[in-house]
């Protein structure tokens, strides 16, 4: 199966590695898409926030989070008192996987399936090879399945403060929180995705929810 593997540059900064993504044909969501969808925030952040993949907004502009999904992110990060400078935001799929409406005028999301997400795998863990995170929120069923492993389910596992394993940077162990406290101190936390929030039938609500797990996430920064 191809992957990003073969277009990743041993070595590289953040800054190489988003400039290599640029290039990256690792699997076929490429096709048809304006750009990679790489990151955006400082390495050195101490919250990482890892999204489902790019929307049309995003594909268009080039940058994670952009989009009527990010404004909601971005108000629901200011509300929880999270420091948006201090937050590097990524994708676990960086192209924009997308099918067209009958008459082919507008580009509906699809969400990416486990082979995307472990087609493009090879970019997040790369990218974590450089980060260094106090706390990492995955938004939503997509990024909590591709850090947390297939049995993840956000609805159930959310807004708890789980060990952010040391061996996350493993590519063997990558996929799975272990029990036991992580000897890097970490924190990852679930929550659900600003994009569900829109759609949820009762939006007020989860968007409460999603500020509350946000402000669960900033404990961790004072713990
Ligand atoms: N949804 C995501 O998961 N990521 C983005 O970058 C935008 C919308
Ligand atoms: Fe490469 Fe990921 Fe884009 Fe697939 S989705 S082409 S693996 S960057």
């Amino acid at each position: 199966m191809s992957s990003a593997s073969d277009f990743i540059p041993d070595g590289a900064n953040i800054d190489r590695l988003r400039k290599a993504a640029l290039e990256c044909t690792g699997c076929p969501l490429y096709q048809d898409t304006t750009q990679t969808v790489f990151s955006k925030g400082p390495v050195n952040a101490r919250v990482v926030f890892v999204g489902e993949q790019p929307g049309d907004v995003e594909d268009r502009k080039g940058e994670p989070f952009v989009g009527p999904a990010g404004q909601l992110l971005d108000r629901a990060v200011a509300e929880a008192g999270l420091n948006p400078a201090e937050i590097y935001t990524t994708n676990a799929v960086k192209h924009f996987k997308h099918k067209a409406t009958t008459g082919g005028k507008r580009r509906i999301h699809a969400t990416p399936d486990a082979g995307d997400v472990a087609a493009c795998r090879p970019w997040l863990l790369a990218e974590f090879a450089l980060l260094s995170p106090s706390v990492v929120v995955a938004l939503g069923a997509t990024a909590g399945r591709a850090l947390f492993g297939p049995q993840f389910r956000v609805m159930r596992q959310r807004g708890v403060l789980m060990p952010w394993p040391a061996t996350a940077h493993d590519p063997a162990a990558f996929g799975q929180v272990e029990e036991e406290t992580a000897p890097s101190g970490a924190y990852a936390l679930a929550t659900l995705h600003p994009s569900a929030v829109l759609r949820a039938d009762d939006r007020d609500s989860a968007y409460q929810g999603l500020v509350s797990d946000l402000r669960i996430a900033g404990s961790a920064l004072i713990a």
